[in-house]
């Protein structure tokens, strides 16, 4: 019988055999001395809705929602922050009073993970991101709130990449356009946000769009450098990240949510850059 007197969390996913969030969480409650459980669970499509219920009955207090699931985790929430609201979906559920609160907390993991892990200063720099779907909308807001010179959305379907400038407008100088389009711009920093890092593609960036000291930022991580990591380097670009300290920064989020503490993280990271 599993012990349901302890505070329990779980991230929900299909598949989700090799999350991290499980150990990631289990240090941060280490860490703060804070008693409570943290699995994985493995999810069947469709049946989101019942599992969480199901788990709120039987001391559920949060979960974190990983594919393919943050849009049923949105349209679940009963109450929804302004920012997941914004975003279109949902990776940090918490269930208190008999309510589905939904956030999104992967903006701000990045943003802290550019900022604070490395330095990075994005207020009046030239950004590119490249991709248009759940993953960019998601960290749009909290990068433009940051006052970047300029930022630029690029998208093999430029349709979209046109769809999130229009929305995202209201947040500061957004731009949109296809990679036909990028000849001879430069960037400071320029993050990938497609999932093409994931089948070992690269998406059709030019030659020389790099500013001197510029960072090059995959959201993707992987044990190997992701293709766009090895085309940075050739390209010279300066700070070459992935996007591990991302998700360990999403979760602290997280955990502060839950928890209303905020755990450190650089241990973390290194111990999960080091183990396999
Ligand atoms: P996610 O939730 O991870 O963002 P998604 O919504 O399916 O997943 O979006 C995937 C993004 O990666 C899209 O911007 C997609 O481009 P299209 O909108 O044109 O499909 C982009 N993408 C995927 N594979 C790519 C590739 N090989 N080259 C360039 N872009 C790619």
């Amino acid at each position: 019988m599993a012990d349901y007197k302890i505070d329990r969390y779980a991230v929900i996913g299909n598949p989700i055999a090799h999350s991290k969030s499980p150990v990631i969480h289990r240090a941060f409650a280490k860490q703060t001395r804070q008693q409570l459980s943290y699995t994985a669970e493995l999810v069947e499509i469709g049946q989101v809705d019942e599992f969480v219920n199901n788990f709120a009955q039987s001391n559920g207090k949060g979960l974190n929602v990983t594919v393919p699931f943050k849009l049923d985790a949105f349209a679940l929430a009963t109450d929804l922050t302004d920012r997941a609201q914004r975003a279109g979906a949902v990776n940090t559920l918490t269930l208190k009073d008999n309510k589905i609160f939904g956030d999104t907390t992967d903006g701000i993991g990045l943003l802290n993970d550019l900022m604070q892990n490395h330095q990075q200063v994005i207020k009046n720099k030239n950004i590119l991101v490249v991709g248009a779907g759940g993953a960019v909308r998601g960290v749009l807001e909290p990068l433009l709130l940051e006052s970047p010179g300029n930022l630029t959305v690029v998208n093999r379907t430029v349709e979209k990449a046109r769809q999130l400038a229009e929305d995202f407008s209201v947040f500061g100088n957004i731009t949109a356009c296809g990679f036909d389009e990028l000849n001879k711009q430069q960037f400071d920093i320029i993050i990938n946000g497609t999932s093409a890092s994931l089948s070992g593609d690269l998406p059709p960036l030019p030659n020389d769009c790099f500013t001197k000291n510029a960072c090059a930022y995959d959201m993707m991580y992987a044990k190997q450098p992701t293709v766009f990591m090895q085309w940075a380097q050739q390209q010279g670009a300066d700070v070459i990240l992935d996007g591990l300290g991302m998700l360990v920064e999403q979760a602290a989020e997280a955990f502060f949510i839950w928890r209303g503490l905020r755990p450190q993280t650089q241990d973390i990271i290194q111990l999960l850059r080091t183990s396999d």
